[in-house]
């Protein structure tokens, strides 16, 4: 079985939900308290042994290029001031040189058709994908745990939770078989279906590890929900072809693509922070007491 060694985080959405903050800036560079959401995704990646990181952007996307860059002024005038702790930082967020690689998903036609923009870089690998938009507050970070799960099961795992049954619409749902523990065997999938239609309330969260196979049943650029070239459409052709498993989610998911969401994200990982933390939950119950 091969390792997985390879990422693709695709970027290149628009993020009009965040307007006017994301004219100029992308929706992934957007900090929950001091880091960008991509960095947490990355720092997951990472975690999980990925040594390619593969990003699939688009126009008006270069603040993330610099981000896993040199910034040599930075550096310089931290260094000349003694912020070793800050340098740190920086020095955090790099990727190795060779470590990373761009390519544009030329027009937004999908997630499925943002993964397939890797397949060159993919080539005959298994790869993760990983949704900077889903934040996941674990112990144990999710990819590692898939990368394990994948280890054991071989095939194709997704990361899943249980959401509310009005919410089937918002997600690919899986029509799930066996359980054993946080295992799901998986035998079908629909992307965003109507609760009425949905084959249970498991969904899936933006975590992926899947087989290069993929990229073929991408490649008829066959369109589904929302007319666009889903990711879940093409996973289902690959159900029979190799192992599918679900894997119940372990951490919290904020949906850091809403704005709710998003102030969520940034009210709990403020709040567990030791240099942030007590402060900071004094300051909202004022808040909280203030606000009507
Ligand atoms: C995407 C996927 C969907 C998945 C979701 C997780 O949807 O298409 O299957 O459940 O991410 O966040 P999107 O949020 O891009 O509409």
């Amino acid at each position: 079985m091969k390792p997985v060694r390879k990422a693709v985080f695709p970027v290149g959405g628009l993020g009009t939900r965040f307007l006017p903050a994301t004219k100029a800036l992308p929706k992934e560079m957007l900090p929950v308290v001091d880091k960008p959401l991509i960095e947490y995704a990355v720092e997951e990646a990472r975690a999980a042994g990925i040594e390619e990181f593969i990003f699939v952007t688009g126009r008006g996307k270069s603040a993330i290029e610099d981000h896993f860059d040199n910034h040599y002024e930075l550096e310089q005038t931290l260094g000349e001031r003694g912020k070793e702790d800050q340098l740190a930082l920086l020095n955090a967020s790099k990727l190795e040189p060779g470590q990373v690689a761009y390519v544009r998903q030329m027009s937004p036609l999908g997630l499925g058709h943002a993964v397939w923009c890797a397949r060159n870089l993919i080539n005959d690998e298994p790869f993760a994908v990983l949704l900077a938009d889903d934040l996941i507050k674990a112990d144990k970070p999710t990819l590692v745990e898939m990368v394990e799960a994948y280890e054991e099961h071989g095939g194709n795992v997704v990361s899943l939770m249980e959401v509310p049954d009005d919410h089937t619409s918002r997600y690919g749902i899986v029509d799930p078989g066996a359980m054993n523990g946080p295992f799901v065997e998986i035998n079908g999938l629909v992307e965003k279906p109507d609760p009425a239609d949905a084959p249970s309330n498991l969904a899936i969260v933006g975590r992926y590890i899947l087989q290069p196979s993929i990229m073929h049943h991408l490649g008829k650029g066959k369109t589904g929900a929302g007319n666009e070239i889903q990711l879940t459409d093409s996973m289902l052709e690959m159900i029979g072809e190799a192992p599918f498993t679900g894997l119940r989610l372990s951490g919290t998911r904020f949906d850091c693509g809403t704005k709710s969401g998003f102030l969520e994200a940034s009210v709990a990982y403020g709040l567990a922070r030791d240099d942030l933390g007590p402060d900071l939950r004094e300051r909202l119950l004022a808040v909280l007491e203030t606000s009507h």
